[in-house]
């Protein structure tokens, strides 16, 4: 289901998006938060945006994955330009591709965890026994013990209910998983938990794209990209994470004051 991590050398654009423009009409007032943005993102890449509170980092995660339309641009999935989706068109893009993850974990509390993960699931394929099973081997994989499948969200923790977030975005092996500030909500142990997955995932391939204003988190990134004032500013190179690696931290916080962070 993931594929191993190709050569960084040979490593091809999943997603790009040129001259990208978002706007919002308040009443008399046009507030531009996205203005002739440019991005690119290779696959198996782990990307982080990060910014100041306001600075539009929500705005591009969803022009990116088609969960918003841009006012004006581009955006390419693969050779395939998004814009000229329908709604229709957009929508299945993002069934069949894209995974999401939130601060909070919008998992259904009437419905069983196993529930909530199949009904995703089951969207993309039919084959009831074959979901299951790839349910019931992510939620191992995620360290949830088996039992929990027939529990209820309100029965789980926050943290628990989070992986279980995740595991309902990677249930159709995604090829970009998307994710809002993914631990804002997460006490220090639990973002550990959900880190070390997102880490797993990536190892495997997995194209990770991640808005956070957190440092231990950006810290798992390959690449920062710094939004200000409706563009990317600047980016730093991490390389693949590597929890020894103690110069990676500094080198992040070094490049975060230099944005004025
Ligand atoms: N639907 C909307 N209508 C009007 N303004 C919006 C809307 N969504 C976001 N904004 C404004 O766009 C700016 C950027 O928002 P957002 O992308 O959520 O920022 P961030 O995620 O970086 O905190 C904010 O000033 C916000 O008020
Ligand atoms: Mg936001």
């Amino acid at each position: 289901m993931i594929l191993p991590r190709k050569d960084k050398d040979t490593m091809k654009t999943i997603l790009s998006a040129k001259d990208l423009c978002k706007t919002y009409s308040n009443g008399s007032v046009m507030q531009h938060i996205l203005k002739n943005l440019n991005i690119s993102i290779a696959e198996g890449e782990f990307t982080v945006i990060m910014g100041s509170s306001g600075s539009g980092k929500s705005t591009l995660l969803y022009a990116l994955s088609g969960m918003d339309r841009p006012s004006l641009g581009t955006i390419y999935f693969e050779e395939q330009e998004l814009s000229h989706y329908s709604n229709n068109k957009l929508a299945i893009f993002r069934r069949d591709h894209c995974g999401f993850i939130f601060q909070q974990n919008y998992l259904n509390d009437t419905m069983s965890v196993l529930d909530n993960i199949l009904v995703s699931g089951l969207l993309v394929d039919k084959d009831y026994r074959a979901v299951t099973r790839r349910a019931k081997e992510l939620l191992r994989r995620v360290g949830l013990d088996e039992g929990i499948d027939h529990k209820f969200p309100t029965q789980l923790s926050g943290g628990e209910q989070q992986r279980v977030a995740v595991v309902r975005a990677m249930i159709n092996a995604p090829a970009i998983l998307f994710a809002d500030e993914p631990t804002g909500a997460l006490n220090s142990q639990n973002t550990d938990h959900v880190l070390d997955m997102l880490t797993d995932f990536n190892q495997n391939g997995q194209t990770i794209i991640m808005v956070t204003h957190d440092i231990k988190s950006a810290r798992r990134a390959e690449r920062i990209l710094y939004l200000r004032d409706g563009v990317i500013l600047s980016e730093l190179k991490l390389g693949q994470y590597a929890p020894e690696d103690s110069k990676r931290h500094q080198r992040l916080k070094d490049f975060l004051t230099e944005m004025g962070w």
